[in-house]
């Protein structure tokens, strides 16, 4: 009796079929596309009236010794089909998700959108450069009011009330008040000078001091408002030649020229004594005066560039110091004049206009190395 359904051929039908109905599914399972698919297949063998769910409820029915044949197979039938569906199920999760990340794949290789980008104003441009030149030459930057007095401007520069150099001067006054200090906006950056000195920090000094100075006047070299430089050196045993030296290695370094020759005129400034005028030597090249060489060749000539002069003991007693302990050097120029002469630009207007179509083309990006190289002695 225990071996009832064994060779049975009514259960070796069921198993056959069972068997069959397995590698059915299995394949079924395998071809299933989406997911969508598999969990229709699923419900099919699985479900509540699913075909591997009717088998296994027909186990209730059956003859312990039916169970005993029948059970092994229906469950292999049911455990097989649940471990198909979940690797396939893994299996078409992964290629979505591969689909997904394919599809939405960020290109690193994309020059990125920066959209519109500003550019550094030429003037800045070369402060930085000076700036960077006369750091290496051990100068520290100084700075001081654009609304000066009359005192830092011109008396303590030697330049008192009579002289005709305020005439010169074209200043911008500001409207006089009782019992105030008579203000203007400085003309030069010379006054930084005398700030310098007089601010308490002993010599010897060595400074640059950069920035807007203001004058009347305006054609295509001249604006109301343009940019100068002033250095200042104050140490003991100080020279002519040191002054030489100072602006030979300037002058090279910020036109990235070796063959720079420079001329010293003997000149007036109130403020120093001797004084000096420093034209530097252009060639002439394509009808372009460009800077470098000897200005007496015969494709040459002289641009001046620079007033300068040992400071006068005027200066240095009305700041307070000893002029028989300290002596020193000064010089100044105009930073758009210097831009104009290294960049090419020719009307000195354009640099206050604020086109952008100027600046596009004269700016410089903020994000490109100086065009110095290092600095003094690169
Ligand atoms: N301050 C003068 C000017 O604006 C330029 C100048 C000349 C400055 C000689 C100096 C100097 O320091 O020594 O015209």
């Amino acid at each position: 009796m225990g071996s009832r359904f064994r060779g049975n051929d009514e259960g070796l039908k069921i198993m056959t079929e069972i068997s069959a109905l397995k590698a059915g599914l299995i394949a079924d399972i395998a071809a299933a596309g989406t997911l969508d698919a598999l969990e229709a297949l699923r419900v099919g063998a699985l479900g509540k009236s699913g075909v591997v769910t009717g088998l296994l409820k027909t186990l209730g029915g059956m003859s312990p010794d039916e169970r005993m044949e029948k059970g092994p197979p229906i469950q292999d039938l049911r455990e097989s089909v649940t471990a198909a569906l979940a690797d396939k199920k893994a299996a078409l999760e992964q290629a979505a998700l591969d689909a997904k990340l394919a599809s939405e794949k960020v290109d690193m290789t994309l020059p990125a959108d920066l959209g519109t980008q500003g550019s550094v104003h030429a003037v800045s441009q070369v402060m930085d450069e000076l700036a960077e030149i006369f750091a290496d030459l051990g100068f520290s930057v100084a700075t001081g009011p654009e609304i000066e007095d009359d005192w830092h401007n011109f008396t303590a520069l030697n330049i008192p009330e009579t002289h005709p150099a305020r005439a010169m001067h074209d200043t911008f006054y500001f409207p006089d008040e009782e019992g105030q200090k008579r203000m203007l906006l400085r003309t030069h950056t010379s006054p930084v000078q005398i700030r310098t000195m007089m601010n308490g920090t002993p010599p010897p000094i060595r400074i640059i001091a950069p920035g807007r100075v203001y004058r009347s006047d305006s054609d295509a070299t001249h604006t109301p408002m343009f940019h100068q430089i002033e250095g200042l050196v104050i140490d003991k045993g100080i020279t002519l030649g040191h002054l030489k030296w100072t602006l030979e290695t300037f002058l090279k370094a910020f036109f990235e020229r070796e063959d720079i020759v420079l001329r010293l005129r003997p000149s007036y400034f109130p403020f120093t004594e001797p004084s000096v005028e420093v034209d530097v030597g252009y060639t002439l090249t394509n009808g372009q005066r460009v800077i470098g060489g000897d200005g007496d060749a015969a494709d040459g000539g002289w641009l001046e560039v620079l007033g300068s002069g040992m400071v006068n003991r005027r200066v240095i007693e009305a700041c307070g110091l000893d002029p028989d302990e300290w002596q020193g050097f000064a010089f100044g120029t105009g930073v758009d004049r210097l831009a104009m002469l290294k960049y090419g630009m020719n009307d000195l207007r354009a640099f206050f206009d604020g086109d952008l179509r100027w600046l596009k083309h004269y700016g410089f990006s903020a994000l490109d190395v100086p065009t110095l190289s290092g600095g003094v002695g690169a």
